[in-house]
């Protein structure tokens, strides 16, 4: 098997999933103004010190997302460059590397980030990096999506695809349609499949080797403000089945983001989606849904430190059952 096919294997791991600790430093702000902390290049490198030294996380974590700024810090507690440290708990160091959004059309996005990226990627990979994230966001709206936007989306995941791996880095694929808006389930399905089989007809053109790729999709289910909302059976049901008609069998695994559901929500989605037999295993890659307990308990204080690590090993243990069903 090839390097990428190794590593795409251990990523999607029975029993472990992705930890997403990739915020940019806007979105840091605001998750530490919750918490009423100043957000500073310190006071982040001391809470990501703090999740990545957890007792036992590598029993439930197979990779972490960082953002460049972590990527170059090191973990406090042993001062190992965090890409190595990572390493030594045979925990995948992964990077994200797009820039960000810029406007599309009046009201849809862009992701950005294509100019100089195999430079960036190969200096990612000569540090430790094993695997890549880059995020596309599909809004959910009024004549929203467009085909333009979905196609242009696609195509730039499907560039950035290719390019990690002429460097030998697993991309993570992530079309993510939003769960916010008042959309129904059926239509966060059809949004969903649009999406999804464009993405899949570009990484084809691109000649991506499906094998070498890990998937990252949003969970078919009711927009937050819509006044139904589908319960975890119907959940998993839809996402399972929208899953099953584009993405195709060779593809080693898929791990799910969390959208801002609440973690308990995203945990057993993923539980009752495992019930099912598919082609590729269905994990988890979440940021909030991971994190949110650990960040409260924490609150910046350095008393609170064992109280956080203890707060993302039960949500990580929970996940980690969940990825067999077992909950
Ligand atoms: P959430 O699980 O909080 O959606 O974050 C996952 C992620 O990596 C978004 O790009």
């Amino acid at each position: 098997m090839s390097e990428l096919h190794a590593v795409a294997h251990k990523m999607v791991e029975k029993n472990k999933g992705i930890l997403a600790a990739d915020e940019s430093n806007p979105t840091c702000d605001k998750r530490f103004e919750s918490i009423d902390t100043d957000s500073t290049a310190e006071s982040r490198n001391l809470y990501r010190s703090i999740l990545f030294s957890s007792k036992d996380i590598e029993k439930y974590i197979s990779g972490v997302i960082l953002f460049d700024e972590t990527f170059h810090q090191s973990e406090l507690s042993s001062g190992v460059k965090i890409p190595e440290y990572l390493s030594s708990k045979d925990i995948l160091p992964g990077i994200k590397v797009d820039k960000g959004l810029e406007n599309f059309g009046s009201n849809e996005k862009l992701t950005m980030g294509l100019d100089g990226l195999s430079e960036r990627l190969g200096k990612y990979y000569a540090l430790g990096a094993r695997f890549a994230k880059w995020r596309a966001v599909i809004t959910p709206g009024n004549g929203i999506p467009t085909d333009e936007c979905i196609l242009a989306n696609a195509k730039n995941l499907a560039k950035y695809a290719q390019k990690c791996q002429n460097a030998n880095l697993v991309p993570i694929v992530e079309p993510e349609v939003l769960m916010d808006g008042d959309h129904t389930i059926d239509d966060s399905f059809d949004i969903t499949s649009r999406t999804l089989n464009t993405v899949f007809d570009q990484l084809d053109q691109h000649n991506v080797s499906l094998q070498g790729m890990v998937l990252k999709p949003n969970m078919v289910l009711s927009g937050y403000s819509c006044s139904y909302q589908a319960d975890i059976v119907e959940v998993a049901e839809k996402t399972v089945n929208c899953l099953s008609a584009h993405v195709p069998s060779e593809v080693p695994g898929i791990a799910f983001l969390s959208g801002g559901q609440s973690d308990e929500d995203a945990t057993m989605h993923l539980n009752e989606m495992n019930k099912y037999e598919t082609d590729w295993n269905l994990t988890f890659s979440y940021g909030r849904a991971l994190q949110q307990p650990a960040l409260k308990a924490w609150s910046g204080k350095v008393e609170n430190s064992e109280k956080a690590q203890q707060a993302l090993i039960d949500r990580a243990k929970a996940n980690s059952l969940a990825t067999a069903a077992s909950l």
